[in-house]
């Protein structure tokens, strides 16, 4: 989502004459976004900003030229001040729901000559104010990201996200509708549709409340869009009708990623989760009965406060159950003001690293055993460039593995058939199916 925040900072800094650059060095402003899920993210914020202020300064003794410096993302949100106090240079600090402010923003650091910040949650829609992002720049840029829903009221017992994103809401349907059209106008093949909660996503329509299913329904007769994914999603909001659209949606990819964090119910009750292991599986199970070429990614934390042996055990058990194509996993960090930061039995870390490396080994089995799978197989490739070699174009798979095969590069921006038949530790090699070039 950040990806698609800084994309969207660019669009609405543009009528004022911005433009990117490629280094830093070149830049009059620079804007750092940031992520604050845990701590090394956050951390890495006051390192990052400790090179900026080298770059700006010589800048400024070599060329006399100043440089605008801000903050954006959830680390300003919830650190706002202590940025501002242990990084002093920083002209500008703003929030993740304020930067269709960004040039009243600018215009107000003129006048006040820096330390600016602005982390309110305004009651206007950031998105009504935004300008129409600007057309992709290049013809490869066939997919993109769409952010459709925002925030969470979920309040996981580990998660900064309601706090930083604050509460849970949806875009209306018209407005995601115009934008997935003027993204496939443009050339985007594949659409990933962003929220925290994405599945979770309630627009308006006419007056009345649109599931996400039902969106993904009106995106399927833009013209154009061929692949339609969505992330990241909660287990409690995948409902029938969802489960069904993956069957019923010919646009969806046959790959989700549903975070579980952990299998134990204890720690998944600890964790305000809302939902059991066994529950889990059996969205699982009824997924792969609707769809039974769907793969899974997950997002796991190992460390939760209280988190016995027996508990990872049974986090380890519901891997080996449900198999995962591709994973994240991440030992648990305790975030300030969250509720588990403040709970008793906090996990000592080399207990942490003990279980994320069993945890990871496992995972990493898996994907590659996934991968195996499909050597043999024929997989519709989006193909995006060409090769590492001479001769050869890359693309992307279902499951999102690239994919590298012989062939020319007019086929770029087609989705063409491959036989998979190499697999690396990254990638997969294939070959070009013969009528696949007949089309
Ligand atoms: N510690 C470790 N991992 C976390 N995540 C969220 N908060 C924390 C935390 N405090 C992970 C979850 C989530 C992913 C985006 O980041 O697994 O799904
Ligand atoms: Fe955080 Fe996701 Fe839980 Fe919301 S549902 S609190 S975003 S982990």
């Amino acid at each position: 989502m950040n990806v698609y925040d800084s994309a969207r900072m660019a669009d609405v800094l543009r009528p004022l004459g911005y433009a990117p650059v490629d280094r830093p060095e070149n830049a009059d402003m620079i804007i750092l976004n940031t992520c604050h899920i845990r701590e090394k993210a956050a951390e890495k914020v006051f390192s990052e900003l400790g090179r900026l202020r080298k770059i700006t300064e010589e800048r400024k003794e070599t060329t006399g030229k100043s440089t605008f410096l801000a903050v954006a993302g959830c680390v300003a949100q919830a650190e706002g001040k202590e940025i501002l106090a242990r990084a002093p240079y920083v002209d500008l600090v703003l929030g993740p729901q304020t930067y269709h402010r960004l040039p009243e923003m600018v215009a107000r650091v003129a006048r006040a000559g820096g330390g600016v910040i602005d982390t309110d949650f305004p009651v206007e829609a950031k998105f009504d104010f935004l300008p129409e992002e600007a057309a992709p720049q290049t013809s490869a840029n066939l997919t993109a990201f769409l952010t459709i829903q925002e925030g969470c009221d979920k309040f996981c017992s580990f998660c900064v996200v309601p706090y930083t994103r604050g509460a849970e809401t949806s875009r209306p349907v018209s407005s995601v509708l115009d934008e997935a059209k003027r993204l496939v106008e443009s050339g985007v093949k594949e659409i990933t549709l962003l929220g925290q909660n994405v599945n979770a996503y309630h627009g308006t329509w006419e007056g009345r409340s649109v599931t996400l299913a039902e969106l993904a329904d009106k995106l399927r007769s833009i013209h154009g869009l061929e692949r339609l994914r969505y992330m990241t999603s909660h287990p409690r909001d995948m409902e029938e009708t969802l489960i069904e659209a993956h069957r019923d949606n010919p646009i969806f990819m046959p790959f989700l990623h549903l975070p579980v964090q952990s299998g134990s119910d204890r720690i998944l009750k600890a964790m305000n989760r809302g939902h059991t292991a066994d529950e889990y599986r059996n969205i699982i199970t009824r997924l792969r009965q609707a769809r039974p070429d769907i793969a899974l990614s997950s997002d796991f934390i190992v460390g939760h406060p209280g988190e016995t042996d027996e508990d990872f055990e049974a986090t380890m058990q519901l891997v080996k159950d449900v198999t995962f194509a591709c994973t994240y996993s991440f030992k648990y960090s305790a975030r300030p003001g969250t509720p588990a930061a403040g709970q008793p039995f906090q996990v000592p870390e080399d207990v942490k690293d003990r279980r994320l490396a069993r945890l990871q080994a496992l995972l990493r089995e898996q994907q590659d055993a996934f991968n195996a799978s499909l050597l043999g197989t024929v997989q519709d490739i989006l193909v995006s460039s060409t090769g590492r070699k001479p001769g050869q174009v890359m693309g992307r798979s279902p499951y999102l593995q690239p994919v590298h095969f012989e062939g020319d590069p007019s086929l770029i921006g087609r989705v063409v058939k491959v036989r998979i038949t190499t697999q690396r530790t990254n990638s997969l090699g294939g070959v070009l199916c013969e009528e696949a070039l007949a089309v």
